[in-house]
């Protein structure tokens, strides 16, 4: 078996562990005798399963009962839509912090639907820093932002307090540290960058803000059916769900927690924010103070050099270091199961191809 090490931005790494384990369970999944992908979504195996997801979950985010939590399709990019259709009229105020290409989706998809969209702070066009200042209409119906900026490299170092219902996108760094959730109305994250393969996502609502859904909304895109239905409305995902259950297992037990998780990512963050700062082929076009933990940005001198370190890192068995085709230069993904070994050897590598250059 030849295993590479992966820096994807989405989907990426899985912890090794985990997939030994799906393995070993894939035929047999607790002693029925079937896989889990074979499961009726109306067993007591099913129930039990996403019922359990859920509790883990509920834990790890430290989200007490005034939250309802689910497990959902459609990925981010369906929040993008459920949450203006949920928790706003057409020609509601909505407002929306713009730090890039992730939430210029969300903004256009919320004007798309003919919401009264007001930029509350934007970043661009270079989107290297977040915004310093909001400035949120006092009656919008709630603030949008975006957590961690998956292409961009930035990341809110703590939610911003607002006096609005505060929608956070969470995608890229759900449970890669501790975030206090009390001032969040709704946060949502699609699985497939720290909690596990692409196929569901997790939204957290508070029941306060259950009260704004209009009436007339199609079932699907009602929150309230899949509460009532506790993510199992229609036929869910239980292979994702399975998946993110196991990656939140080996989270709580095999790594100690999300205080262990965070201090982890903190000290890879370092580690490679550190070799860039340090070299003089590559550097970090992000502020300090908006660096994200997750996604590291860097760009080389040149390019073309960009290109060639890009493949000269696949060759050697690191893969998924170009940037988002938006903005070119490289990128290293970090999330949750990206090792500190595997960093370190990013590292080294990067301190080696720039010795190389340099004779
Ligand atoms: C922060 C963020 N939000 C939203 C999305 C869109 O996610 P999806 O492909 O699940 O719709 C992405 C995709 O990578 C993302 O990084």
């Amino acid at each position: 078996m030849k295993r590479v090490t992966n820096f994807y931005p989405g989907p990426g790494a899985l912890p090794l562990s985990v997939l030994r384990r799906i393995r070993a369970e894939l035929l047999d999944f607790r002693g029925l005798g079937m896989s889990v992908m074979e499961l009726s979504h109306r067993s007591d195996a099913a129930l039990h399963l996403i019922a359990e997801t859920l509790q883990r979950l509920r834990r790890l985010l430290d989200l007490d009962e005034s939250f309802e939590l689910l497990l959902l399709q459609g990925g981010a990019s369906l929040q993008f839509a459920m949450v203006p259709l949920n928790f706003s009229s057409p020609g509601g105020k909505v407002d929306y912090v713009d730090t890039g290409y992730w939430t210029a989706k969300a903004i256009a998809e919320a004007r798309g639907l003919g919401r009264d969209v007001a930029v509350a702070a934007s970043s661009g066009p270079e989107y290297r820093q977040l915004p310093p200042q909001l400035q949120v209409r006092a009656d919008t119906c709630y603030l949008h932002l975006c957590s961690n900026n998956t292409i961009e490299g930035t990341q809110w170092p703590v939610i911003p307090c607002v006096d609005v219902p505060l929608v956070v996108d969470m995608s890229s760094d759900i449970l890669s540290r501790r975030i206090d959730c009390r001032a969040v109305s709704c946060l949502y994250a699609h699985a497939q960058k720290t909690l596990g393969p692409a196929g569901t996502t997790v939204v957290a609502l508070r029941r306060d803000i259950l009260k704004r859904i209009p009436e007339n909304l199609p079932t699907m895109l009602d929150y309230r059916p899949h509460i009532a239905h506790r993510s199992n409305y229609n036929t869910p995902p239980i292979f994702a769900i399975y998946v993110v259950g196991c990656v939140l297992e080996w989270l709580e037990d095999e790594i100690g927690g999300l205080d262990a998780m965070e201090d982890i990512n903190r000290h890879k963050a370092a580690l490679l924010y550190e070799a860039i700062d340090e070299s003089s082929l590559f550097h970090c076009p992000v502020a300090d103070g908006s660096r994200s933990l997750m996604n590291v940005v860097f760009r080389s001198t040149e390019p073309r050099l960009d290109t060639q370190f890009v493949t000269a890192a696949a060759e050697h068995g690191l893969i998924g270091l170009a940037g988002h085709r938006s903005v070119g230069g490289c990128r290293a993904s970090l999330y949750n199961p990206v090792s500190l070994e595997a960093v370190e050897e990013l590292v080294t590598f990067m301190r080696r191809f720039e010795r190389r250059l340099a004779t």
